[in-house]
């Protein structure tokens, strides 16, 4: 993972990094780093913790420089620690680099330059790097862009650099495999960073680096691309649309619970123009040209991780019923590395919010050199996923900057239930009716989110009762299990408490061993096909002394009569219930979390963008 950022200008580089770092601290939070060009020497700050630990670090200290690069980790070589913060220098001390990804011959390459004579002070694969690339300059007397693209040549792994030289304070050296980098043109100066989020303040025209490609970036000459292979290539300029505005809390005390009461517009955003009820239409451009391929398919595999996979689950339920096309759902790093069979009649649907995940991004490389249709279902726009599937569908639920995922979740299962209702339509397979209703339902969705959102105190009085629990059991049925696996993975995430997510009837054969008087149990229990069963279940945990907390559809009697504490949903379609039932579980973790004292926006040991395998 890891964020980088960096400025190249006339203006004052240090505000342009704390500030970019700041906004890419979700990529990891370990350490932090700046190093400027100041009248010909390279100053640097760096430490471990967060960005606000750097900026008390460097207290009053003169942070002068109009070039500059930044980084904030999330640890892989070397543990989190002042030495092992970026950036690294090389072994003159001339250069500089940061690095998100991972330099997996790290060892061979230090020990050849520890034979040479280099020495090393941290533990880190990145600081190989920066003396391999001094290493090459010196001995074959090249300059620093050539140096970069010739250590490129001879490194195994992924990488997202910017280098630069004291004695050159006019000029950047950056390049990517594998991580993102995207470069923002300003009117004289320029602008890199993980994302676009660090670069849309200044300026909205940016160029994605493709993989292997080497920028240089030099004030005077302009930008300059060349790939690993040494063919220049043309700066494809882009323009941004992202809002500055969607950057911030707003008002709201974390991202978190502002991306959560987000909800009811990112839903209506997912499907804006995408169905109208009155005339019965379902309509996914990016996908149209692979729906057939989609219908006839002899398997779709949605592939993914974290909350996407969770998501997938749900897909799975939905493309099966509504579609009637068989659907594996796998996790992307299990997937790619166990020699599955693909055939060309198979689709692969990949399932990211961030588009960065490199299993993810490892499984749909391997399926589609295998001849597998793939379709990608992401959030960030221009990411590197989006860009290698053949055709896909944005969720378009805003940049979420939360590290626990909520509005893209619920956007993932909106994109599948339209791919599903739209692939179903096209076999013929659904009927007209339920067709139309589902269609008019999942316009109402966004109303019902609000209605949803509004129990957020009776949810809080509840987080209070069972805030000090040690562990905490999620039970669903159907399209409700994977809904309880993602309120069980949103309440470790942020809250640290152990919690298990579960198919109700698999209970007893050993959760039910947990229940006790002490442990809660959060059921969701609305009124669908197998709402006779979970109440069975609910009765199991009862007669245990367990206690019950149910989601239940609005008006529900029976379930409030038996367990210790109700939340009541709006009714709606089987098939949409994820898309409300997973709120109150959003919901109940945050106040958790907040409670005992958690960071909830940066929880302990996560990031939000994984590009490490
Ligand atoms: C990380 C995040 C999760 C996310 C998962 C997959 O673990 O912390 O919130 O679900 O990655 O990320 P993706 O961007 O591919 O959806």
């Amino acid at each position: 993972m890891c964020g980088i950022v960096a400025y190249l200008g006339d203006k004052d580089a240090f505000p342009v990094l704390i500030k970019g770092l700041k906004r890419l601290e979700y990529r990891g939070y370990d350490s932090a780093g700046i190093a400027l060009i100041e009248e010909g020497d390279i100053n640097l700050y760096k430490c471990k913790g967060k960005v606000s630990d750097l900026e008390d670090h460097i207290g009053g200290k003169s942070v002068r420089g109009t070039v500059g690069i930044g980084h904030t980790r999330w640890a892989t070589h070397g543990e989190p620690n002042d030495i092992n913060a970026h950036p690294h220098t090389s072994e003159s001390g001339n250069l500089a680099i940061i690095h998100n990804g991972i330099i997996e011959n790290y060892a061979s390459l230090k020990e050849e330059l520890t034979q040479r004579g280099h020495t090393f002070k941290s533990d880190t694969d990145t600081e190989v790097l920066i003396h391999l690339i001094e290493d090459i300059q010196e001995r074959e007397g090249v300059k620093l862009g050539e140096a970069v693209r010739i250590a490129l040549n001879g490194v195994i792994g992924a990488y997202a650099i910017v280098v630069i030289d004291k004695d050159r304070p006019k000029r950047l050296i950056a390049a990517k495999k594998s991580s993102p980098l995207v470069i923002g043109i300003g009117e004289d100066d320029f602008y890199l960073a993980s994302d676009a989020t660090p670069i849309i303040e200044y300026t909205k025209n940016v160029v994605y680096l493709n993989d292997e490609e080497i920028a240089i970036l030099d004030l005077d000459k302009g930008l300059k691309l060349v790939n690993i292979a040494n063919q220049e290539k043309t700066p494809y300029i882009q323009e941004l649309e992202l809002k500055l505005e969607a950057l911030e809390k707003g008002g709201y005390e974390h991202f978190m619970l502002k991306e959560i009461h987000e909800q009811p517009r990112s839903i209506a955003d997912c499907l804006r123009g995408r169905i109208n009820s009155l005339q019965g239409r379902v309509q996914l451009g990016g996908i149209k040209d692979y729906e057939d391929k989609i219908a006839k398919a002899n398997r779709v595999i949605m592939v993914a991780c974290g909350t996407s996979w969770h998501a997938g689950l749900v897909g799975e339920y939905l493309f099966e019923d509504l579609a009637r096309v068989p659907v594996e759902v796998e996790y992307a790093s299990e997937f790619r590395y166990r020699n599955p069979i693909i055939t060309e009649n198979d689709v692969v649907i990949a399932i990211s919010q961030s588009g960065e995940t490199a299993d993810t991004l490892a499984a749909i490389k391997m399926a589609k050199e295998r001849g597998a249709t793939i379709i990608g279902i992401c959030n960030v726009v221009g990411s590197t996923i989006s860009r290698e599937t053949h055709g896909g569908s944005y969720t378009h639920a805003g940049p979420e900057i939360g590290v626990a995922s909520t509005k893209a979740f619920t956007a993932q299962v909106t994109v599948l239930t339209l791919m599903a209702l739209s692939i179903a339509k096209k076999k013929g397979v659904i009927e007209e009716s339920r067709f139309r209703r589902l269609l008019i339902e999942l316009e109402n969705i966004p109303s019902k989110v609000e209605e949803v959102l509004k129990i957020n105190s009776q949810v809080e009085f509840i987080a209070d009762i069972y805030k000090d629990a040690n562990n905490a059991l999620y039970l669903g049925r159907g399209l409700n299990f994977p809904v309880a696996l993602e309120g069980a993975l949103k309440l470790k995430e942020i809250s640290y408490i152990h919690a298990e997510g579960y198919p109700a009837a698999e209970m007893k054969h050993g959760p039910i061993a947990l229940i006790d008087e002490a442990m809660p149990v959060f059921v969701i229990a609305t009124k669908d096909a197998s709402y006779e069963k979970i109440v069975s279940n609910i009765q199991e945990v009862k007669a245990r002394k367990g206690k019950i907390i149910a989601i239940v559809t609005e008006g529900d009697e029976t379930v409030k009569g038996i367990a210790d504490h109700t939340i009541e949903i709006p009714e709606t379609d089987d098939s949409l219930v994820p898309l409300l039932a997973t709120i109150p579980f959003q919901l109940l973790s945050y106040h958790i979390a907040v409670m005992r004292g958690c960071n909830v926006d940066q929880p302990r040991n996560l990031a939000k963008s994984v590009t490490v395998e």
